[in-house]
């Protein structure tokens, strides 16, 4: 199965620069994923071809107008099924790893990447969204937004990171028994300016490694993030 994403922004380029490099790069040449990018200038009419316009009530900043995202998004909508449509915004619910997990099982998603100090309301109303933030500050548009969401979704597609390296053993995954950061990690040279690789990992003992590794987690998810253990 293929995950298509069509994704709306006045910046492919930008957008483009990330999907084209590393994983999100191997997924689309693997056949997981599709990256369709749809720049809504190309809807807007005029010679300018404006896509934002003054607040009405005044006020500092510009507002992206309602006709070109209205225009590009019914055009993106003929291209297939029903996309999950998401809207990128500071005010939407909090991305996590649970959201991103959500988003792996859908067959298409849409995603609007907003500029200046937002979109005309209208747009809100017009299509039942999933409006997601990736955290507590004020981005420039919502590209950066939407690139880290399609990376932490993509790398979840089976069989894009490979056999070996499982994205369920990474910090806020599903492995070490739940909601963990990772435990710290070591390669050759067994002593680096005089700090050595813990015995144990030497040791080839798998159960005694395992045991290691998860203390570890658990040591560092008490001391970093406390709030991640509340449930347990
Ligand atoms: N656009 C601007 N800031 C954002 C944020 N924090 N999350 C998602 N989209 C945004």
């Amino acid at each position: 199965m293929t995950l298509r994403f069509d994704i709306l922004t006045l910046f492919p380029a930008m957008v483009n620069a990330v999907l084209s490099q590393s994983i999100p790069r191997i997924a689309a040449e693997q056949g997981a994923v599709e990256y369709h990018l749809h720049n809504f200038r190309d809807f807007a009419e005029g010679v300018h071809q404006a896509v934002d316009d003054r607040p009405y009530g005044g006020g500092a900043g510009m507002v992206l107008k309602p006709e070109p995202i209205f225009k590009c998004i019914r055009h993106v909508l003929t291209e297939g099924p029903m996309p999950h449509m998401v809207m990128l915004s500071p005010q939407g619910r909090r991305f996590t790893q649970r959201v991103a997990e959500e988003l792996a099982a859908k067959p298409r998603i849409l995603m609007l990447c907003g500029r200046y100090e937002g979109f005309d309301e209208r747009i809100r109303l017009g299509w039942q969204w999933d409006e997601i933030s990736i955290g507590d500050y004020v981005l420039s548009g919502g590209e950066l937004a939407a690139l880290a969401v399609t990376d932490a979704v993509v790398r979840l597609l089976p069989g894009v990171l490979g056999d070996e390296a499982s994205a369920d053993e990474e910090s806020f995954g599903k492995g070490l028994e739940g909601r963990l950061l990772e435990y710290p990690h070591y390669t050759r040279p067994v002593e680096f300016e005089g700090m050595r690789v813990p015995e144990v990992l030497q040791s080839g003992h798998h159960g005694e490694i395992a045991k290691w590794r998860l203390e570890q987690a658990r040591k560092r998810t008490k001391e970093r993030r406390p709030d991640l253990l509340d449930g347990e």
